[in-house]
């Protein structure tokens, strides 16, 4: 992706998500943010907010049913993501501007000599700056961890048939610390990086403008500037496609079907059980 739309310099805009990341993105936003609201009430129940907020979303039964579906939206999106880096490595050929290099140690080098007044230019970024690494890859290993240890917490039994017993409250604690440290960093970080530092319509219109591209990312800028867009000859990309193609179907669906078969494995030993009217013979004293 690196070719701008023409006119004069102001109006300029350049891509920077194409609909399938801003899908991906926003699904994100949903998956999480009901993560979240169900997840962490439960980690805190003994609470006045913890224990209002499953009284309000109908009860701990309903409360971890909307956990789950959430959990589901969540490895879906994981799934459709994998998918996509193929794509752009395998098809597109696109290079990897989400790795950490040499050159973004130097710019944290910088960025804090910048910051303390000791030189004078901010570092130049390319395509995704250090921050935005971070953050990215922050996510990612999150949501390993959140799958993972949320697997375990489904199915108890089944884990600790192969595995230790000691794994079921480890993988509630480190699902639990977890939560919470995502949640801090979005809330604080991200909302600052996105909304705060500059206002970034980006991840839902799709675009950023020149002034934009300019303060973020110059090297970027500079690269679409120095050479035209490279296209790929449109038989060779159908040649790809179709190669992928098949790959992409089978992955997706083993994983999907693996994902299907995790999620109703076992009725779990907390399975809230089912509420119960029990007759109490109380004899007349
Ligand atoms: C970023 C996403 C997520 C957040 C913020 C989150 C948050 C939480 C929190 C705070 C708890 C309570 C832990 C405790 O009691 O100490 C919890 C429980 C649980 N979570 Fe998650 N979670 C997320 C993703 C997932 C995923 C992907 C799965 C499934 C693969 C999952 C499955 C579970 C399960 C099974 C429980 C135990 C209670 C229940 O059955 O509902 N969670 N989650
Ligand atoms: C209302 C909530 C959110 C808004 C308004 C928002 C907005 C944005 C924007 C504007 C960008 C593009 C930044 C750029 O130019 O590169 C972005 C990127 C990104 N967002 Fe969000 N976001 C939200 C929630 C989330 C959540 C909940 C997650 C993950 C749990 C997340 C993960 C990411 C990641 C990994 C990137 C790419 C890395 C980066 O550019 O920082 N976002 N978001």
């Amino acid at each position: 992706m690196s070719h701008k739309t023409t006119g004069n310099h102001k109006s300029e805009r350049y891509p920077r998500f194409d609909t399938g990341q801003r899908i991906e993105h926003a699904l994100l936003i949903l998956s999480f943010t009901i993560l979240s609201i169900t997840g962490l009430p439960q980690k805190y129940p003994d609470t006045g907010w913890g224990e209002g907020m499953i009284r309000l979303m109908g009860g701990i039964e309903l409360t971890r049913f909307i956990h789950h579906t959430a959990a589901i939206v969540l490895i879906v999106g994981s799934i459709y993501h994998l998918v996509g880096v193929g794509y752009r490595l395998v098809v597109k050929r696109v290079q990897m501007s989400m790795l950490p290099g040499w050159k973004d140690v130097v710019d944290v080098v910088q960025s804090l000599g910048y910051n303390f007044g000791l030189i004078k230019e901010p570092p130049k970024m390319g395509r995704y700056t250090f921050g935005e690494k971070v953050e990215y890859w922050a996510v990612v290993w999150g949501t390993v961890i959140m799958i993972l240890t949320g697997f375990v917490l489904w199915n108890p039994i089944a884990t600790t048939r192969m595995l230790p017993g000691e794994l079921i409250p480890a993988a509630k604690a480190a699902h639990g610390g977890e939560a919470l440290l995502a949640v801090l960093s979005i809330v604080t970080w991200h909302m600052y990086n996105v909304h705060v530092k500059n206002f970034n319509k980006s991840m839902f219109s799709g675009w950023l403008n020149r002034h934009e591209m300019e303060e973020e990312h110059p090297l970027e800028l500079a690269a679409i500037e120095s050479s035209p867009a490279k296209t790929v000859d449109p038989e060779v990309l159908r040649r790809r496609q179709r190669l992928y193609l098949p790959v992409a179907v089978i992955f997706s669906l083993v994983m999907l079907v693996s994902v299907y078969f995790f999620v109703t494995f076992e009725e779990t030993a907390i399975t809230t059980v089912p509420r119960q009217t029990v007759e109490v013979f109380s004899p007349a004293q």
